[in-house]
């Protein structure tokens, strides 16, 4: 057998201890990057092969919260993909005002950058009065900083570059103030938002949704675990719910595409529901999805 047969059968064996052991199941998340994370921790640690790892994992309470941290890969910014949110300040925005209320959750949502520049959005249109946001994710670590809502300086020229990029027209210092050495996000822009523990492998639906943000987290899912995902989210949106993916991402190739319309092809962004020419929506009537 080749040393790599060997250590597929040992990283198996450890997510199957996790899961066991500990409840989160990584066991269908891509095994390319699962291996590329544990083997960064083989390197940084006393372990010589993965299979080293298993008595931490059962029996050391602290080690697993050192493999959720290397195996939830947390890179996130504000504005991240700027036509993404021009898109959706053009085209969802307009959706959403024809609603008296909106539910829009945020899965998987790092350390918050993502669901206080959709707040950034809201607000600047007036609409953050009439939203809830529900900003999850299964790692505690991430969803402290989230509703800390504290970042490091360094990253808030590239945040503003971002914004602008998205076609922000204000100044993005209009939403947070300098804090020691850091900057901190204006707690009245957090008014409407939720911060919770939610894990989408394991947990089920987290109520009804307008509007699903689910960006760069399903990239490290099997096509298995996507499809249950697509399922779980189908279920949570309400009829013309809309679902929004990371760049790298489609709904394509999964069964729940047909009950999807696809708004933004470019921009991964789907509406439940019939065609987006056929739909009630007077704000998506005067779309074609190939041109956003
Ligand atoms: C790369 S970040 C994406 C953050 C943000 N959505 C963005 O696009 O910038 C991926 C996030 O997904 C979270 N994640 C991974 N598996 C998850 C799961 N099973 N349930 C909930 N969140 C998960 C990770 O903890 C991480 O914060």
């Amino acid at each position: 057998m080749e040393k790599s047969d060997i250590e597929k059968i040992e990283i198996d064996l450890l997510l199957e201890a996790i899961h066991k052991r500990h409840g989160y199941d990584f066991r269908h998340y891509s095994k390319t990057s699962i291996k590329r994370r544990l083997t960064q921790r083989l390197r940084l640690s006393k372990f010589k092969t993965f299979s080293d790892m298993l008595p931490g994992i059962l029996y050391d309470d602290d080690f697993i919260n050192v493999l959720l941290k290397d195996l939830s890969i947390t890179v996130t910014e504000m504005f991240r993909d700027p036509p993404f949110f021009e898109t959706f300040r053009k085209h969802i925005v307009p959706i959403i005002k024809e609603n008296s209320f909106t539910k829009i959750w945020h899965a998987g949502c790092a350390t918050g950058e993502e669901v206080y520049s959709t707040a950034i959005i809201l607000e600047e249109e007036n609409l953050l009065d009439q939203v809830r946001l529900y900003a999850t994710d299964f790692n505690n670590n991430s969803l402290k900083i989230a509703r800390e809502g504290i970042y490091s300086p360094d990253k808030i020229k590239k945040y503003s570059q971002n914004y602008h990029a998205s076609g922000g027209e204000n100044s993005l210092s209009d939403f947070y103030h300098a804090i020691y050495s850091s900057v901190k996000i204006n707690e009245d822009l957090k008014r409407n938002i939720t911060f919770a523990n939610h894990n989408l492998v394991t947990d089920k639906s987290f109520g009804e949704m307008n509007v699903i943000l689910c960006r760069n987290v399903l990239i490290y899912f099997d096509t298995i675990l996507q499809d249950k995902i697509f399922s779980l989210f189908r279920d949570s949106l309400c009829d013309n719910g809309i679902l929004c993916l990371g760049n790298s991402e489609t709904l394509e190739f999964s069964d729940c595409y047909k009950h999807f319309s696809v708004i933004s092809k470019f921009n991964k962004m789907y509406i439940k529901g019939p065609h987006i020419r056929d739909s009630k929506i007077p704000a998506l009537k005067r779309y074609n999805s190939v041109t956003i």
